[in-house]
């Protein structure tokens, strides 16, 4: 399967930064099997969300789900960028989960790592059946351009950056630079936290939606039909 139209994120579900919480999992693997449901099939998580254990939540969720028809999108952190680090966090995010990773992305850029030596690990765990596609995340364009120079056998799919109704300062050069450049952008906190819904769903994600993929997050089924309503057409 190929990245959905929209996909839904995982920020705050099963913990927060490098630290499980355990105590909803039940609803929360109920609330993802339910965007599931509606149809959006494209889950953005990260080896640092609940350190770990949102990607194992994520696993649980997809279990009964048929593979090619789930799009899964995981990152690796800034302090696992050295060669044999990425590729170990790689193996690990994709065992937590419980299959290959649709897209893998560089979470934040860490210039005390030359960048090639992470796109090589990344192009590595393609090669051996670990993800897909590889990506970035936070990127800026002089990132970009660097990351563009070091691929050698893989393109670079993706760049997942903060966008949003009210935040559009990646309309002046980061998203032109990646549609010139055939890279897809995805669009994390989509809702501006849910502020958009003040808006409306619809005007707001129509919007972001022209050029991006959001990934907006809600575990809240009455919030996932919003969602899902204001963008009935476009998944
Ligand atoms: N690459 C990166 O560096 C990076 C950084 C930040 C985020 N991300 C990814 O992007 C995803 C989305 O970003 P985000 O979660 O930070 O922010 P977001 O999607 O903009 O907003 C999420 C918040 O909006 C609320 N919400 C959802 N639907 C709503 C509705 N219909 N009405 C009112 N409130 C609603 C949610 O609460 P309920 O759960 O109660 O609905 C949640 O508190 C993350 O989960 C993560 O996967 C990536």
């Amino acid at each position: 399967m190929e990245i959905g139209r929209i996909g839904f994120g995982t920020w705050g579900i099963g913990g927060g930064y490098w630290k499980a919480d355990y105590t909803k999992d039940k609803e929360e693997i109920e609330a993802m099997k339910y965007w599931l449901s509606k149809g959006i099939r494209t889950i953005d998580t990260a080896e640092m969300y609940g350190g770990g254990h949102t990607e194992e939540l994520v696993g649980e969720a997809i279990k009964r789900e048929v593979r090619d028809d789930v799009f899964i999108i995981s990152k690796v952190w800034s302090n696992h960028l050295h060669y044999e680090d990425l590729i170990k966090s790689g193996k690990a995010s994709a065992k937590r989960v419980g299959t290959f990773l649709d897209l893998y992305l560089i979470h934040w850029p860490n210039d005390q790592v030359p960048l090639c030596e992470s796109i090589r690990a990344l192009e590595t765990l393609v090669e051996s059946g670990i993800a897909r596609h590889i990506g970035v995340s936070n990127f800026d364009v002089p990132h970009l351009r660097e990351a563009l120079s070091c691929t050698r056998k893989y393109e670079i799919f993706a760049n997942e950056i903060k966008y949003n109704y009210f935040y559009r300062e990646p309309e002046k050069d980061i998203i032109p630079f990646c549609e010139e450049n055939k890279i897809k952008v995805i669009a994390y906190e989509p809702l501006e936290k849910g502020a958009a819904a003040r808006v409306g769903l619809k005007e707001a994600l129509s919007y972001i939606m022209k050029r991006t993929v959001p990934i907006p997050k809600s575990s809240n089924k009455a919030h996932i039909d919003e969602i899902v309503n204001a963008v009935s057409g476009h998944s």
